[in-house]
């Protein structure tokens, strides 16, 4: 299943309620489309939170310090393990030019969804069946472009703040542009738990 650009400001709140009220052809290709809905909805919540934090930062009078600079990406990270935490689910940031080197892509299917957001700018999401590890389940991909607010970190690379130089030695992440793709949220759904989690808000 596809999420092109121009459904994007409508996501959470459409995309939600066709997968809830239950599109019969929709509701058949995704059986755990209550908790595929879920995921798509935390992760643009994730996002807006990064983009928020980011232009706060553009836009606040003060001189950013040392303390302020890492309230950024480093909370989403923290964010994602969280969302992980509660609901079963395996979230992570991925992208080819990793600043973190445990966002490196984790596999063939990872890498096969960067090269997909790369080759086609319009798409914004898909969700596919996939394996993990032992474990049969739905993945959902989300892309992350990079906007002028996140240049003070991900621009050039003599331009990143004193903290990411000291603590990021093997840094990929800079020399981007604004619109550059700079990776993908992923959210890995077990079936076991999408099947338990229906039942019980069923029920
Ligand atoms: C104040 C500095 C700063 C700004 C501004 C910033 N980032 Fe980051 N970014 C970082 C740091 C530091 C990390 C590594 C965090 C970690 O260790 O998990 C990172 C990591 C990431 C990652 C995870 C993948 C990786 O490379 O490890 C993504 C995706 C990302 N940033 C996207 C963005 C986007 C999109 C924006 C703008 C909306 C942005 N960043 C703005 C500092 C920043």
């Amino acid at each position: 299943m596809i999420i092109r650009v121009w459904i994007r400001c409508l996501l959470s709140v459409c995309l939600a309620a066709v997968l809830l009220l239950g599109s019969p052809a929709i509701a058949q290709a995704n059986p755990d489309s209550g908790v595929l809905a879920k995921a798509v909805q935390s992760i643009e919540e994730l996002d807006s939170m990064r983009s928020g934090l980011a232009s706060y930062l553009e836009t606040d009078p003060e001189q950013p310090t040392a303390e302020t600079m890492k309230k950024v990406c480093k909370p989403v990270g923290m964010k994602a393990q969280q969302l992980s935490q509660e609901n079963g689910w395996q979230v992570k940031q991925i992208s080819n030019k990793y600043r973190n080197p445990a966002h490196a892509p984790d596999g063939p299917a990872s890498r096969k969804a960067l090269a997909r957001f790369e080759r086609d700018a319009e798409l914004m999401g898909f969700w596919q069946a996939e394996t993990l590890g032992e474990q049969a389940g739905t993945r959902y991909y989300r892309r992350i472009d990079v906007e002028a607010s996140c240049l003070a970190c991900h621009g050039g690379r003599a331009g990143r703040p004193e903290f990411v130089k000291n603590n990021y030695p093997e840094d990929l992440a800079y020399n981007f542009k604004e619109g550059d793709l700079r990776g993908m949220y992923s959210v890995f759904m077990p079936e076991m738990q999408a099947a338990l989690q229906d039942a019980l808000t069923q029920s």
